[in-house]
């Protein structure tokens, strides 16, 4: 889609998106900005932030705030309210890596980190955002899972257990705040080519989001076998769904899971499956002529 046929759908909302000081997060920020949404970002690097609002634009407000923080989501919500008067809708974006291990190795303090940051922010801040939403009687919430949340082994079990987690979150809420004409779906992205790889392995995260591309021709290696598009996914792949899904063209969908990620979680590529159909038949054939 050129900038020339993007029509401006999020004209006169107001969104907090959290995560927003790099990758996936500062592309969400950019592109509802772009579609005419006024925008509250957040993340825990302050210049980093600056430097992304300032490069949005005067549609952008960068708070600061480390969403550990149990006052962190009601600050959020009473800046939107504060700064523009409204709050049409949350994504709740922020995330950190998981760590790769055995469940017999995991640290259980490295499972609540992520829980605190995956599961209890986002939960904290649907709350606050409904004390608006509800008596507004409209309003979306966006949940950045991933495809980790339904299927184990593309990531360690503290983060795969708390994307699941997040996954049902959503339907939690929608069956909850849908009665109230709110809608709270989930994008779950397969590898999208950002910092949180490097992130992952203890890289600085101001180089490693420096380096977001470095990974890419690693991912082209290994991607083909288990995901049929076997191109990495990209920040704006997501934030285009995220537009969908925070506007009027989505007003029916609620409580879904809608997974970007090249058909990763449909099955394997045909090829992949063909080659071994193709072994599987032949080794049958020979053992059918041996026994005869
Ligand atoms: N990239 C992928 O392959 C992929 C795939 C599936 C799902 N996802 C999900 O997509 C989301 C965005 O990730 P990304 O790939 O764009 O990685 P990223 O560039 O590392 O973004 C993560 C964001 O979360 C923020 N954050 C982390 N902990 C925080 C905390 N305690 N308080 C406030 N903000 C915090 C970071 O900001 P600060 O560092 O400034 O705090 C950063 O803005 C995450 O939820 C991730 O799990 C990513």
């Amino acid at each position: 889609m050129t900038e020339q046929t993007r029509s401006r759908v999020l004209d006169g909302q107001v969104a907090i998106v959290t995560g927003a000081t790099s990758g996936i997060g500062a592309a969400i920020a950019a592109e509802f900005a772009r579609q005419g949404a006024r925008v509250v970002m957040t993340g825990r690097r302050v210049k980093d932030g600056a430097a992304v609002a300032e490069r949005i634009g005067t549609n952008a407000v960068f708070l600061p705030a480390d969403l550990t923080d149990h006052a962190a989501p009601a600050r959020l919500v009473d800046t939107a309210l504060d700064r523009f008067g409204r709050l049409d809708c949350l994504v709740n974006n922020a995330g950190i890596p998981g760590h790769p291990v055995p469940i017999a190795e995991l640290d259980l303090a490295a499972f609540d980190q992520a829980i605190a940051v995956h599961v209890r922010a986002p939960l904290a801040l649907i709350q606050q955002a409904a004390r608006h939403m509800v008596p507004q009687r409209s309003g979306t919430v966006l949940n950045v899972a991933s495809v980790s949340g339904l299927r184990a082994g593309f990531s360690g079990p503290d983060y795969s257990i708390a994307k699941a987690a997040m996954q049902h979150l959503t339907r939690c809420a929608a069956v909850d705040l849908g009665q109230s004409g709110i809608r709270v779906n989930t994008i779950s992205p397969g590898p999208i080519a950002t910092g949180i790889q490097a992130k992952a392995v203890g890289a600085d995260a101001a180089a490693a989001d420096h380096a977001a591309d470095d990974g890419v021709p690693v991912f082209a290696r290994f991607l083909p076998q288990f995901q049929p598009d076997p191109r990495i996914g990209r920040p704006q792949d997501i934030a285009d769904v995220a537009v969908f899904l925070a506007s009027d063209a989505a007003r029916h969908v609620n409580g879904q899971d809608l997974t970007v990620d090249g058909a990763l979680t449909a099955g394997r590529p045909w090829s992949t499956a063909a080659a071994e159909h193709a072994a599987i038949a032949q080794a049958i054939a020979t053992v059918k002529a041996n026994s005869h």
